[in-house]
């Protein structure tokens, strides 16, 4: 299967879930390709991390690409892989265009503040054009990730997203955590950082197996 984690917005965790998605792919035994398609190079640095601190072994294969070589790599190399997860920037770029061609899944984490849902219509009209032009549709899965424990911004994130049927709102929010940016610091998905943060375990499991069912 192949999952790209994007969105027009920046910082909203794409690249925290692309990493401990496929370090939670990768500890269930599967073969993963991660494609970092983003010149940010998160995930590459991520996975540098992650080198050192577990002295080269990664668990997944790691690949850089960007514009049209997303697609047409990622179609190579999808028979060797049985998942491939891409991260992209937080814009409109060649590179998250031609990763929605060659998607199964096409995965939207929001942040719970009302500037950032706006930018919302521009990834409906994103969606809409790769969806026009692909032979079978691109299952979408939106959610909150940085959501806060309490308060009203969730419920009204969460009202605005469920709006927009093609977004596919999933009720399975990812709590905003220290743990997450403490893990990723070492290379680490929150399913290996000791101590362990439970919380952000559980939740990520739970989102994780429902969007790769
Ligand atoms: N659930 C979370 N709880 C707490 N911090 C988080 C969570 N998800 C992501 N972060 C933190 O938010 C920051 C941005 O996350 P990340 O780099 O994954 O976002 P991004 O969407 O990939 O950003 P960019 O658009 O720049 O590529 C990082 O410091 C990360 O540790
Ligand atoms: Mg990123």
């Amino acid at each position: 299967m192949v999952i790209t984690v994007g969105g027009i917005k920046g910082g909203t965790g794409k690249s925290t879930i692309s990493t401990n998605l496929a370090v939670w792919l990768s500890r269930q035994g599967h073969d993963v390709l991660l494609v970092d398609a983003d010149e940010q190079e998160s995930s590459s640095d991520f996975t540098a991390w992650r080198g050192e601190t577990r002295n080269g072994e990664l668990g997944y294969t790691l690949v850089q690409l960007t514009g049209a070589l997303v697609r047409r790599q990622v179609e190579l190399l999808k028979p060797k892989y049985s998942h491939i997860i891409i991260d992209t920037g937080g814009r409109d770029t060649s590179s998250q265009r031609a990763a929605l061609f060659v998607s199964d899944r096409y995965l939207l984490p929001f942040a719970p503040r009302s500037y950032e849902i706006w930018t919302l219509s521009k990834v409906l009209s994103l969606l809409a054009e790769v969806q026009d032009v692909r032979t079978s549709p691109l299952q979408t899965f939106s959610f909150l990730n940085k959501a806060d424990t309490r308060g009203v911004d969730n419920a009204e994130a969460m009202e605005v997203l469920r709006e927009n049927e093609e977004l596919n709102f999933v009720d399975f929010p990812i709590v905003s955590r220290k743990a997450f940016a403490t893990a990723a610091s070492k290379g680490l998905s929150v399913f290996e950082h000791t101590p362990v943060d439970e919380k952000a375990v559980a939740e990520l499991n739970v989102l994780f197996s429902h969007v790769t069912k």
